[in-house]
Formats: C-alpha cells, structure tokens, sequence
C-alpha cells in the first residue's frame, strides 16, 4: 500500500511538473537573473529596450559582461542612439561561456572571445571580437580589440553562473569601442535596396527600384521597419504573374513585404498572430500571419505559406529577412485561393465571390484583368498548405493527464 502511494505521489508530481514547465524549456533567462541584482537594473532595462535579452535567451554558452548602474550612466551620458547603444551592449555578450575559474585559467594567459556583435555582421573588421587577458595579480583584462590591445575594463566578480549555458559576470567598466558606439550609419540613409542587391534579394531590390514603394519602404526606416524580401530564385519564378499587374497591384504587392515596425528575429520567434503591412489602408487588409514552431519563422497569407530562410539585416530600427516565396496577398490573388474553405458563394464572377463587401478601393484594384492570372493554381499555390491561425494552443493532453493522475491518487487513498 505504501509503495503504490508513493508511486502514484510521484506519477502526480511527475504529471504536475510536465503541466508547469512547457514543452520548450528555456534554458536561461538574462531578465530574470539580472533582476534578482538592483545594481544591474539599468544594464538590464536596456538589454530589453534594445531586444538583446531574447537574443541572449536563446543562445547557449554565453557570457554576459555586466557594469552596474553607475557604468550604465556613463554610458547614457553619451547620448548615442538605441541602434550605437544596442551594438555597444552586444559588443558586452561573449559568444563562449567564461566563468570566474575560467577566467583565472585561460590557456597561455590569454583568450579572443567573438562576442553578439560580431555575431551581427555589423562589426567591421575584427572590432567584434574582446580579447581577455590573465593579468598580474590575479586579474582579468578585457580590451576590445578596436582599442588597440588595451585593457580598457577588469573582471569585478562573478554575477551568476549555469555551467555551461550562461555566465553572468561584472565588469568594471563598458569597453570602449569606436566602431560599436559609431551612429549605426544613420538607418534612414541605410540603402535598402544596394543592402538587399548584395545578399541574395536583387531581384526584388530591381523590381522595387522601378516602383513607387521604395520611397514608403524607405521612408519608414526611421520609425521602424520589417521587410521579408523574396529571394531571387522565388522573384524570378515570379515576375511573370508580377508583371501581368495593374501598376496600383504592384505597388501594394510590394508593400506588402514590409512591416511597419521593427522586428527582431527573436522577437518574430516569440510573436504569432495577424500583422499589418504597409500596403494596409482601410478596407485592403493586406495582413498575413507570422507563426513560428520555436525556431523556424513562417509568413502566412491565405495562399502562400513562406519561411525566413537569412537574416540580411537585425539592426534596430531596420530588419530585412529573406523569405524562400513571394508573399501573395488574397486582396490580389483571389481566384488562386484554395477553392475549399470558402464553397458558399456560387461561383459568379469568379474575381468577385469572397468578401464582396471587403472590396479594394479603386486605385490598387488590379482590376479583373490583371487579377485573374493566378487562376491556375501552379506548383506554387499547390504547395502552400491553408490552415487555421494556430496561434493560441493549449496543450490539453498534458492537463488532462495531472486531472487524471490526481484522481488516480484519490482513488487510491
Ligand atoms: C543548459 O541548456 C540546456 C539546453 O537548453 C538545458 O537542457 C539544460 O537544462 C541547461 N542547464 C541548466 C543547468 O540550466
Ligand atoms: C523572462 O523573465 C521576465 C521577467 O521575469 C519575463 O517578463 C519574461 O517573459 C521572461 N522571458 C521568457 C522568454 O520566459
Ligand atoms: C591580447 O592582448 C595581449 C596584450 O595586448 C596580447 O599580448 C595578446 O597576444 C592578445 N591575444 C590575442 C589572442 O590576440
Ligand atoms: C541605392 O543603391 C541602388 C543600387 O542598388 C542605386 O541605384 C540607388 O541610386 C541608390 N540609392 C541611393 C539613394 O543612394
Ligand atoms: C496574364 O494575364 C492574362 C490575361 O488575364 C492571362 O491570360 C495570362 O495567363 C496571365 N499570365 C500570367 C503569367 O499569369
């Protein structure tokens, strides 16, 4: 009898458990441990402000270089933007795990540590990369190595440690760093289209050129802006349907590749749901869903389901990602929706059937000419698999088992 309670208490602490931890354990989170240290709060507000913290969160073997409030003023005082301050901070994250012991013990005294920065591909040169140093004494020297070898910060104490995953350490100061606090090239002058030409998007970048969307694109950098470009082998296979659209059809279909608003990978990892674009005016929807499985991003309109397959840019306030198809809004591709979630409507004016209150407004009307060229639903729409939002799920199996178990202990009792 004692035994087969103790069995069943552990079948329902093994049930609980798996009901309170989700299936994706985070292994770390740099929010969480630098908030148990008031000293640090100031790093840590802008390690969130700057989206750095989930980018941290889901990397493994990591060393956090933190200063305290007083180096965090020292800092702010320097008035850089949010993009210098984000570099500046990513420069302070080494992409290796150093604990206390392991400082004190680097082979031959002396260790170069790529650190987020570098990681970023916004580092030029090697300014990504801190070089740490046993010194005299017991110490530790950190000198970026834009500084010209010198230490510029010491190792104060260890702060938090989770062998192998993350270490949480002080620094005394924040490395100086010329090329991480530069202005990151004032985004607005960013060239989007020479930034996507040169990393696989040239031919949306050309298409883009000959449109009046680049000036929208353009002209949301400042406040934000997300773009998915289309990568050049999804653009050519494309440019036939493309071409055969009204000129207010083009535009908005490529409007429709950006968001307005900055997104982070990490935080399209941690965001499901209907998002506006920037061909979104009134009555034209224009919206697709972004999903993600943990890891991998999709983009989901009603007829293309599309994956992030390279990161061109992640620099606040500007993020273009390469997607392996060309978003293709249902405002525009009606006749190419999947004919089975929407049977009501005979089939009149084949155009015209679904949502005929939720009509285009004149201008970007393609117009049924144009509109009808996806009819045909080639290999592209035929791949593209049509579900529901999927957005909020509630893993009922798993609570079904603690109700189950915890009734099992009651029977048994
Ligand atoms: C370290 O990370 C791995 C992988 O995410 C995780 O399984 C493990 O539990 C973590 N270790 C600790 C001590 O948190
Ligand atoms: C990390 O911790 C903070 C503060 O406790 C919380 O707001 C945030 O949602 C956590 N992030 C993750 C990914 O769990
Ligand atoms: C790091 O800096 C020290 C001092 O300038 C230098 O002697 C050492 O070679 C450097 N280490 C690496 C790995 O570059
Ligand atoms: C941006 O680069 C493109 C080449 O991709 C060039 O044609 C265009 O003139 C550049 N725009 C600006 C504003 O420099
Ligand atoms: C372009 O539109 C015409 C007329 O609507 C249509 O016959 C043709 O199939 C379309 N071509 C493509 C490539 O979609």
């Amino acid at each position: 009898m004692q035994i087969r309670h103790a069995a069943a208490a552990a079948a329902v602490v093994l049930c609980i458990s798996l009901f309170l931890f989700p299936s994706t354990t985070h292994a770390h989170n740099i929010t969480r441990i630098l908030a148990k240290h008031p000293d640090f709060s100031t790093f840590n507000h802008y390690l969130t402000v700057t989206q750095l913290a989930p980018e941290i969160n889901r990397r493994e073997t990591i060393t956090v270089c933190a200063v305290d409030n007083a180096g965090m003023a020292d800092l702010l005082s320097k008035h850089l933007t949010i993009g210098a301050i984000k570099n500046v901070l990513s420069l302070h994250v080494l992409l290796d795990y150093f604990d206390a012991k392991k400082l004190h013990q680097i082979t031959d005294g002396t260790a170069l540590a790529a650190t987020m920065f570098q990681a970023t591909g916004s580092a030029p040169g090697s300014s990504g990369f801190v070089n740490i140093t046993d010194l005299k004494g017991g110490k530790v020297g950190f000198s970026p190595q834009d500084n010209g070898g010198k230490v510029s910060a010491t190792f104060v104490k260890s702060v938090e440690a989770i062998p192998y995953n993350i270490s949480v350490i002080q620094i005394s100061n924040i490395f100086p760093s010329s090329e991480a606090e530069a202005p990151a090239p004032g985004p607005s002058q960013t060239n989007l289209t020479a930034l996507m030409s040169a990393h696989g998007c040239k031919v949306f970048a050309e298409t883009l050129l000959a449109n009046p969307a680049e000036e929208t694109f353009q002209s949301n950098i400042e406040s934000g802006l997300t773009i998915f470009c289309p990568g050049d082998d999804a653009m050519k296979s494309f440019t036939p349907r493309y071409k055969n659209l009204s000129a207010d059809a083009k535009q908005s279909l490529l409007e429709f590749h950006g968001m307005p608003v900055y997104e982070s990978l990490s935080g399209l990892r941690s965001n499901n749901g209907l998002t506006n674009t920037l061909a979104t005016d009134g009555a034209n929807k224009y919206d697709f869903t972004v999903q993600n499985d943990g890891t991998e991003v999709t983009i989901k309109t009603k007829i293309t389901t599309a994956k992030i397959v390279n990161t061109l840019i992640d620099e606040q306030p500007l993020a273009i990602y390469e997607l392996n198809k060309v978003l293709m809004p249902e405002e525009l591709f009606k006749s190419a929706l999947p004919p089975s979630p929407a049977p009501a409507p005979a089939p009149v004016a084949d155009a015209e059937s679904p949502n005929p209150s939720k009509k285009h407004r004149s201008p970007p009307a393609p117009a049924a000419p144009s509109d009808s060229p996806a009819d045909a639903p080639d290999g592209d729409v035929a791949d593209q698999t049509v579900d529901g939002n999927g957005a909020v799920k509630f893993n009922f199996g798993r609570f079904s088992a603690v109700i189950l178990s915890l009734w099992f202990v009651f029977l048994q009792m």
